[in-house]
């Protein structure tokens, strides 16, 4: 494992590290400010300890000014089976990060926690924290609704209603109980324009989605997402179902959205991961082993675990 830390190769990038990044800090960066549900797990996380001779560089333990959403010591437990130990992480503001890690590492799980999609799993328990924009993202007084408008997500399975096109983009806005036909069809048009189907959709608007090939699916589940204008979108393998060709217009998507939204997309491809992210988290049984740009991350690891996945040898 090489600990060193190259400097110059981290500057090319902007560093989502607080320490010597000259940022102001973050809302509520005094942990006695924040509205803390339990700080402590009950478990220790095997991979907290640091290994010989590492760093502590790069698993973005600390907090940064450009980070819109942000977790300390998260965990959650599925009954009485703790699944995430004590995440600890900052996703930079319109950028794109990938979540990497073998099958049944806490992808999911954690991408849910994001926007309180967990919530609907009964026996789920959660500690730690959660803050978008400083926030607390479990206070219960916040509004899960409002949440999830502004923390979209587009899931493995594109699902669409079975209406029309149309429809399908405006659901959201009518959810939000807006009637207005004007400001529905600039919307619409506006989805469909951004996840590169409007011109293969133009004509039959008000025709049903059902038809649709898999990439053009996905490509209406983000245009529905990005409808109800979200601050970022959770990707839960958003390729996983698609052939290569559809693959490929879903990442160059991943690619245009990148700078007007918060993109947080889980994969199992480390080649996708490599092509698509700013940044990537490596998480394993649970625990986030290493953050850092990508690549940083896949070129000069600081965790002997991380350069053990990444180069194949397990997972
Ligand atoms: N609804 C659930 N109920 C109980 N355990 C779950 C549930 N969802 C996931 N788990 C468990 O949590 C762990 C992490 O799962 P998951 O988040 O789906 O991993 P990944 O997305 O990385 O494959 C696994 O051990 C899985 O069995
Ligand atoms: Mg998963």
């Amino acid at each position: 494992m090489n600990a060193t830390v190259d400097m110059s190769r981290r500057s090319i990038l902007p560093s989502p590290f607080g320490r010597g990044a000259g940022g102001e800090g973050v809302k509520g960066e005094n942990s006695s400010e924040l509205p803390s549900i339990s700080t402590n797990s009950p478990h220790p996380n095997p991979l907290r300890a640091p290994t010989e001779g590492w760093s502590g560089e790069g698993t973005n333990d600390s907090a940064h000014a450009d980070s819109i959403v942000q977790t300390r010591d998260l965990c959650l437990y599925y009954g009485s089976k703790q699944s995430l130990f004590d995440v600890s992480m900052g996703f930079p503001r319109h950028q794109v990060t990938a979540l990497i890690g073998p099958s049944g590492c806490g992808k999911s799980t954690f991408l849910r926690c994001l926007n309180r999609m967990n919530d609907l799993i009964d026996d789920v328990s959660i500690t730690g924290n959660i803050l978008l924009d400083g926030e607390e993202v479990n206070d219960p007084t916040l509004d899960v609704i409002e949440l999830r408008r502004r923390v979209g997500m587009v899931f493995q399975k594109a699902v669409p209603f079975p209406k029309s096109i149309y429809e399908n983009v405006a659901y959201g806005l009518r959810i939000a109980g807006i009637r207005d036909r004007k400001v529905l069809d600039e919307a619409v048009e506006k989805s469909l324009r951004r996840s590169a189907l409007w011109d293969e959709v133009k004509d039959r608007l008000h025709e049903s989605a059902l038809g649709f090939s898999g990439g053009q699916h996905q490509r209406l589940c983000i245009a529905r997402a990005i409808a109800v204008s979200p601050e970022i979108i959770l990707m839960d393998e958003p390729c996983s179902a698609l052939d290569p060709r559809s693959t490929t217009r879903i990442e160059d998507l991943i690619g245009e959205l990148r700078g007007e939204y918060t993109i947080i997309t889980v994969t199992h491809n480390m080649q996708q991961a490599a092509r698509v992210s700013d940044y990537t988290a490596f998480l394993y049984e649970g625990a986030l082993v290493e953050f850092g740009p990508t690549k940083q991350l896949f070129t000069k690891p600081e965790r002997r675990e991380t350069e053990d996945y990444i180069t194949g040898r397990f997972g």
